[in-house]
């Protein structure tokens, strides 16, 4: 359901790999590459984090040095997971320890812009966890197991494994044969051939929402909630479901009320 995706022009071109060497003055890189502050083109981290140039940079506001653990706190964490049932699946999986865990992977989430821009990104993604996954409820796709997910256009990229099925898993529902394929280079699990770790270690769950976060939805960061649900899940901004809008806002100002931070304009779809 996902609208974004990050297609690797070379399978080769990987954070942590070699990069290609391009002339510092002109990146001139690929369409869905970063040009890095050294002035190498590729996808992740290392290309699209800090310092990138150009492309679909992560951000282009300077990093901060806050801390997301001082941000997110046994309170905050545990009000929003305290909601979820005892029956739920995810209750006794999603922890904010393997949240932490799973953060030291990407150490620009929630750490850019001013700190009121770093409490709102962090409320965001709370925001559309708790829609998603209704406060830490669920750990995989209701119904799941009956659609496989495998889009075709990507099957020389990131062939799908005919016994598995990338359906939604994790606090943001992980889905698509092209998010689960770029996990195996990015964030270490071969994902096209082993989906199901995503519901079974769970900070390796947190680590896919964070990678899906930093490489979609946090260069959005700064331009209004509303942007944020529109590059998530874009049919939600279509108009049929206004509720279901109305609902993540209310998560979002919600969070932003908790860390004490306004919500900003631009809540909504545009
Ligand atoms: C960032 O914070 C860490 C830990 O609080 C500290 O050790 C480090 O010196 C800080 N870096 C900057 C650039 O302020
Ligand atoms: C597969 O991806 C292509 C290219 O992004 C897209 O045009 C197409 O609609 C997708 N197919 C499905 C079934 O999602
Ligand atoms: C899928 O499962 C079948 C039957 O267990 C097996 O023979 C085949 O090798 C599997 N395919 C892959 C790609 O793992
Ligand atoms: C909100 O949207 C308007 C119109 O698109 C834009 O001019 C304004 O900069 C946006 N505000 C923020 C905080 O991004």
């Amino acid at each position: 359901m996902k609208k974004n995706m990050l297609i690797l022009i070379l399978a080769g071109i990987i954070s942590g790999a070699l990069p290609r060497y391009k002339e510092v003055q002109s990146c001139g890189c690929a369409v869905d590459e970063c040009c890095s502050q050294m002035g190498y083109c590729g996808t992740g981290y290392v290309f699209c984090g800090v310092g990138c140039q150009e492309g679909p940079c992560y951000s282009f506001l300077p990093a901060n040095n806050l801390s997301v653990a001082d941000i997110v706190t046994p309170k905050f964490f545990n009000g929003i997971h305290d909601q979820a049932a005892a029956s739920c699946a995810g209750k006794k999986f999603y922890t904010r320890a393997a949240f932490l865990k799973a953060l030291n992977s990407f150490l620009e989430f929630g750490r850019i812009g001013m700190l009121d821009d770093s409490r709102r990104e962090i409320a965001a993604f709370f925001a559309h966890v708790t829609h998603e996954i209704g406060y830490f409820c669920y750990i995989e796709e209701i119904d799941g197991h009956s659609k496989n997910y495998c889009n075709k256009t990507y099957t020389q990229s990131y062939p799908c494994n005919p016994n598995k099925s990338y359906y939604g898993r994790g606090p943001i529902q992980l889905s698509w044969n092209f998010n689960y394929g770029p996990a195996r280079n990015e964030i270490g699990f071969d994902g096209l051939n082993s989906p199901e770790t995503v519901a079974k270690d769970p900070v390796i769950s947190f680590k896919t929402s964070l990678w899906y976060w930093m490489n979609f939805v946090h260069r959005v960061i700064g331009q209004g909630f509303g942007e944020t649900i529109q590059v998530i899940n874009y049919h939600e901004c279509d108009g049929a479901n206004s509720a279901r809008v109305e609902r993540l806002v209310t998560y979002y100002t919600q969070y932003c009320n908790q860390l004490g931070v306004v919500p900003g304009d631009n809540l909504t779809c545009s």
